[in-house]
């Protein structure tokens, strides 16, 4: 039997047979706390391994997506793929035009990793401005004369500067404005009068960062945004201010932050996203006591982790019963070619 291939859809004797289970492909490992719905809802294929990236795909209908990239390579792969369902809002590493030429629809979660990963850029800052790094380093090096040379920041009346203000930086604001500092955001999408109170409109992204003793990104990756904090960026930053992005690594340009770290122009930096992801070892932004870097886990804590498996879930199980799904980001796809082959009309 093809791994994969769908159970028998004989039921006891008497009773009226019933659909084959669609084949879903798992990038991870399937939650526990899911494990009795995915057995009900689907046959399970994958995750891959290291020696096949492309393990168990040919047979699926279905993908529940995280992080690594679904080109037209992976895509030769599953011929006869129907539906990539991301476990988070960002779909960069989707070639999307790819799949809607192939009447594959793609799914997000635009609302499952917000409140983690506000609250994981709340804790970068607080960790950067706190210093908590080379606190830690030096009580584990035995130095002395700790209290004398710590140096941190107190972030009460101090402003922090969110470039983009969709989801994630709306909880951020709302977090910070309860730590006492004042919220300005840049946001071309977003008018003045649906920002909340207290929260206040930048000019532009220079005006931000020249006012900003923290800057947050929360901006989507894309070929607009690419590369958007460069040397001209970092310099334009407040001299002693702090650099926190939890949103995409290819929106920085990391040489050009080293630089800015080295000159001693930034106090530090909080990335939970660098590119390429994992950074290696030996890279220099994971040897400095003024960064911390974690590796992309901003939305992976147990709460973040099940809305957005379970959205991405429901959201592939739609599709291929012939409903539209929630999050849909190639409608098009929907109206050519996703509903007729739900109702039989294509393989
Ligand atoms: N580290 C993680 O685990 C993690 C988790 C979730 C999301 N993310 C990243 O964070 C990003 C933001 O997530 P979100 O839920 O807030 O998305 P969102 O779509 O709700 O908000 C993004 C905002 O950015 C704005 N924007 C777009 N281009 C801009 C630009 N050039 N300048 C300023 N603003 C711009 C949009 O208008 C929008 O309001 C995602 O796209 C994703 O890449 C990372």
């Amino acid at each position: 039997m093809v791994p994969g291939t769908p159970p028998t859809t004989a039921g006891p004797p008497g009773t009226p047979p019933t659909r084959p289970l669609p084949a879903i492909w798992f990038e991870r490992p399937v939650l526990p706390a899911f494990a009795a719905r995915v057995a009900e809802t689907c046959t399970v294929l994958g995750p891959p391994t290291e020696d096949d990236p492309y393990a168990e795909l040919e047979a699926a209908v279905g993908v529940i997506a995280g992080a690594r990239r679904y080109d037209t390579a992976f895509m030769d792969h599953a011929p006869r793929l129907r539906v990539i369902a991301r476990t988070g809002i960002g779909y960069d590493a989707v070639d999307i035009d790819a799949a809607t030429r192939r009447g594959i629809a793609v799914t997000n979660t635009p609302d499952g990793p917000t409140v983690s990963t506000a609250e994981h850029a709340i804790a970068l800052m607080l960790i950067v401005v706190k210093n908590v790094v080379a606190a830690r380093d030096a009580l584990r090096a035995g130095s002395s004369g700790y209290f004398s040379r710590h140096e941190a920041i107190e972030l009460r009346g101090k402003t922090l500067g969110l470039v983009g203000f969709g989801r994630i930086a709306r909880q951020v604001a709302a977090i910070a404005a309860g730590l006492g500092m004042r919220v300005r955001y840049v946001d071309p999408f977003v008018d003045a009068a649906s920002a909340p109170p207290g929260v206040e409109r930048a000019r532009d992204l220079p005006d931000l960062l020249g006012t900003a003793d923290v800057v947050s990104v929360h901006v989507p990756l894309t070929d607009e945004s690419r590369g958007m904090f460069g040397p001209a960026q970092f310099a334009s930053m407040k001299p002693g201010a702090a650099f926190i992005n939890t949103a995409r690594g290819a929106l920085v340009d990391q040489d050009a932050l080293l630089l800015s770290l080295d000159s001693g122009h930034l106090f530090g930096a909080g990335l939970d996203v660098t590119a390429p992801e994992p950074l290696p070892p030996d890279h220099p932004l994971l040897h400095r006591d003024d960064v911390i870097v974690t590796p992309h886990v901003a939305s992976a804590t147990n709460e973040g982790k099940a809305r957005m498996f379970g959205s991405a879930l429901d959201q592939a199980l739609a599709v291929l019963d012939g409903r539209r799904p929630e999050h849909l980001v190639n409608p098009e796809v929907w109206e050519r070619s996703v509903a007729p082959a739900a109702a039989g009309g294509r393989e």
